[in-house]
Protein backbone atom coordinates (compact mmCIF):
# COMPACT_ATOMS: atom_id res chain seq x y z
CA UNK A 1 0.00 0.00 0.00
CA UNK A 2 2.60 2.50 -0.68
CA UNK A 3 1.21 4.28 -3.47
CA UNK A 4 -0.26 7.93 -3.00
CA UNK A 5 -3.64 7.79 -1.51
CA UNK A 6 -6.70 10.15 -2.44
CA UNK A 7 -7.51 11.48 1.36
CA UNK A 8 -8.86 15.01 1.90
CA UNK A 9 -7.44 15.60 5.42
CA UNK A 10 -9.75 17.50 7.85
CA UNK A 11 -7.57 19.32 9.38
CA UNK A 12 -5.54 22.11 9.72
CA UNK A 13 -2.04 20.36 9.60
CA UNK A 14 1.04 22.14 8.46
CA UNK A 15 2.52 19.23 5.93
CA UNK A 16 1.71 19.58 2.79
CA UNK A 17 -0.92 16.98 1.66
CA UNK A 18 1.07 14.71 -0.49
CA UNK A 19 3.42 14.09 1.97
CA UNK A 20 1.04 13.39 4.77
CA UNK A 21 -0.72 10.93 1.69
CA UNK A 22 2.86 9.19 1.92
CA UNK A 23 3.48 8.88 5.39
CA UNK A 24 0.04 7.87 6.30
CA UNK A 25 0.10 5.37 3.57
CA UNK A 26 3.16 3.42 5.65
CA UNK A 27 1.55 4.04 8.90
CA UNK A 28 -1.21 1.89 7.66
CA UNK A 29 0.42 -0.72 6.24
CA UNK A 30 2.54 -0.93 9.90
CA UNK A 31 -0.72 -0.54 11.31
CA UNK A 32 -2.12 -3.87 9.29
CA UNK A 33 1.08 -5.22 10.05
CA UNK A 34 1.39 -4.84 13.58
CA UNK A 35 -2.41 -6.49 13.71
CA UNK A 36 -2.03 -9.17 11.68
CA UNK A 37 1.19 -10.09 13.73
CA UNK A 38 -0.38 -9.45 17.26
CA UNK A 39 -2.87 -13.22 15.67
CA UNK A 40 0.46 -15.27 14.82
CA UNK A 41 2.04 -14.21 18.35
CA UNK A 42 -0.95 -15.06 19.77
CA UNK A 43 -1.66 -18.27 18.26
CA UNK A 44 2.78 -19.17 19.56
CA UNK A 45 2.06 -18.27 22.93
CA UNK A 46 -1.46 -20.22 23.57
CA UNK A 47 -0.34 -23.27 21.34
CA UNK A 48 3.54 -23.71 22.15
CA UNK A 49 4.20 -26.90 24.45
CA UNK A 50 7.73 -27.83 26.00
CA UNK A 51 9.89 -27.90 28.43
CA UNK A 52 10.54 -24.22 27.96
CA UNK A 53 7.05 -23.63 28.07
CA UNK A 54 6.32 -21.30 30.72
CA UNK A 55 9.47 -19.04 30.18
CA UNK A 56 8.41 -19.23 26.37
CA UNK A 57 4.57 -18.18 26.87
CA UNK A 58 6.34 -15.02 29.03
CA UNK A 59 8.41 -14.29 26.16
CA UNK A 60 5.52 -14.39 23.79
CA UNK A 61 2.98 -12.18 26.11
CA UNK A 62 5.73 -9.80 26.58
CA UNK A 63 6.55 -9.13 22.66
CA UNK A 64 2.51 -9.39 22.19
CA UNK A 65 2.15 -6.66 24.66
CA UNK A 66 4.73 -4.72 23.27
CA UNK A 67 3.61 -4.79 19.54
CA UNK A 68 0.19 -4.31 20.59
CA UNK A 69 1.49 -0.92 22.33
CA UNK A 70 2.51 0.27 19.05
CA UNK A 71 -0.82 0.29 17.20
CA UNK A 72 -2.28 3.03 19.16
CA UNK A 73 -0.13 6.38 18.61
CA UNK A 74 0.18 5.39 14.83
CA UNK A 75 -3.53 5.95 14.88
CA UNK A 76 -3.58 9.03 16.38
CA UNK A 77 -0.92 10.19 14.38
CA UNK A 78 -2.91 10.31 11.09
CA UNK A 79 -5.93 11.68 13.23
CA UNK A 80 -3.75 14.62 13.57
CA UNK A 81 -3.46 14.74 9.93
CA UNK A 82 -7.20 14.82 10.08
CA UNK A 83 -7.21 11.02 7.13
CA UNK A 84 -9.32 8.67 8.75
CA UNK A 85 -7.51 6.15 10.72
CA UNK A 86 -8.19 2.24 10.01
CA UNK A 87 -7.90 -0.83 11.80
CA UNK A 88 -10.40 -3.84 11.13
CA UNK A 89 -9.84 -7.06 10.21
CA UNK A 90 -9.98 -6.77 6.09
CA UNK A 91 -8.06 -3.74 6.43
CA UNK A 92 -5.26 -5.62 7.91
CA UNK A 93 -5.34 -8.63 6.02
CA UNK A 94 -5.58 -6.66 2.87
CA UNK A 95 -2.62 -4.51 3.76
CA UNK A 96 -0.09 -6.74 5.57
CA UNK A 97 3.26 -7.26 5.29
CA UNK A 98 3.44 -10.53 6.19
CA UNK A 99 3.32 -13.69 3.56
CA UNK A 100 0.45 -16.15 3.68
CA UNK A 101 -0.26 -17.20 7.52
CA UNK A 102 2.26 -19.22 9.06
CA UNK A 103 1.31 -22.71 10.45
CA UNK A 104 1.09 -23.00 14.25
CA UNK A 105 1.34 -25.99 15.43
CA UNK A 106 1.96 -27.10 19.01
CA UNK A 107 5.65 -26.98 18.38
CA UNK A 108 7.68 -24.26 20.42
CA UNK A 109 10.83 -23.77 18.13
CA UNK A 110 8.96 -24.17 14.86
CA UNK A 111 6.49 -21.44 16.85
CA UNK A 112 9.51 -19.55 17.93
CA UNK A 113 10.61 -19.34 14.29
CA UNK A 114 7.30 -17.85 13.32
CA UNK A 115 7.72 -15.59 16.04
CA UNK A 116 11.00 -14.78 14.69
CA UNK A 117 9.77 -14.36 10.65
CA UNK A 118 7.02 -11.56 11.84
CA UNK A 119 9.11 -9.45 13.90
CA UNK A 120 12.32 -9.56 11.60
CA UNK A 121 9.72 -8.44 8.24
CA UNK A 122 8.65 -5.61 10.69
CA UNK A 123 11.76 -4.51 11.58
CA UNK A 124 13.20 -4.72 7.91
CA UNK A 125 10.22 -2.79 6.85
CA UNK A 126 10.94 -0.02 9.26
CA UNK A 127 14.69 0.10 8.17
CA UNK A 128 13.82 0.87 5.03
CA UNK A 129 10.85 3.48 5.73
CA UNK A 130 12.45 5.54 8.69
CA UNK A 131 14.85 7.40 6.07
CA UNK A 132 11.79 7.91 3.92
CA UNK A 133 9.94 9.09 6.63
CA UNK A 134 12.83 11.48 8.29
CA UNK A 135 13.14 13.54 5.22
CA UNK A 136 9.23 13.99 5.32
CA UNK A 137 7.83 14.13 8.66
CA UNK A 138 10.21 14.37 11.73
CA UNK A 139 7.75 13.74 14.40
CA UNK A 140 6.34 10.40 12.77
CA UNK A 141 9.53 9.32 12.06
CA UNK A 142 10.63 9.35 15.88
CA UNK A 143 8.02 7.16 16.77
CA UNK A 144 9.35 4.83 13.77
CA UNK A 145 12.87 4.96 15.25
CA UNK A 146 11.18 3.75 18.89
CA UNK A 147 9.58 0.87 17.18
CA UNK A 148 12.29 -0.22 15.36
CA UNK A 149 14.77 0.03 18.39
CA UNK A 150 12.45 -2.09 20.67
CA UNK A 151 11.68 -4.50 17.82
CA UNK A 152 15.23 -5.31 17.33
CA UNK A 153 15.03 -5.92 21.21
CA UNK A 154 12.51 -8.54 20.56
CA UNK A 155 14.72 -10.04 17.99
CA UNK A 156 17.40 -10.22 20.20
CA UNK A 157 15.05 -11.51 23.39
CA UNK A 158 13.33 -14.25 20.62
CA UNK A 159 16.31 -15.31 18.86
CA UNK A 160 18.64 -16.16 22.25
CA UNK A 161 15.66 -18.40 22.86
CA UNK A 162 16.28 -20.48 19.31
CA UNK A 163 17.56 -24.09 20.31
CA UNK A 164 20.91 -24.67 19.20
CA UNK A 165 21.05 -28.56 20.87
CA UNK A 166 20.72 -31.80 19.05
CA UNK A 167 19.05 -33.96 21.48
FE1 LIG B 1 -1.64 -16.03 28.34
Amino acid sequence: MEETLNIIFTKNHPLPDDVKAKVVSILYTLIASYIDVKGQILEAHWNSEGKTFISMHKLFDDTLTKIDEFIDPLGERIRAFGAPARAKLKFASDNTLLKEQTYITNDLDANLNVVLYCLITLRDYLYIVIPQVSKMDETTSNILQEHCRDIDHLIYLNQSCVCSCTD
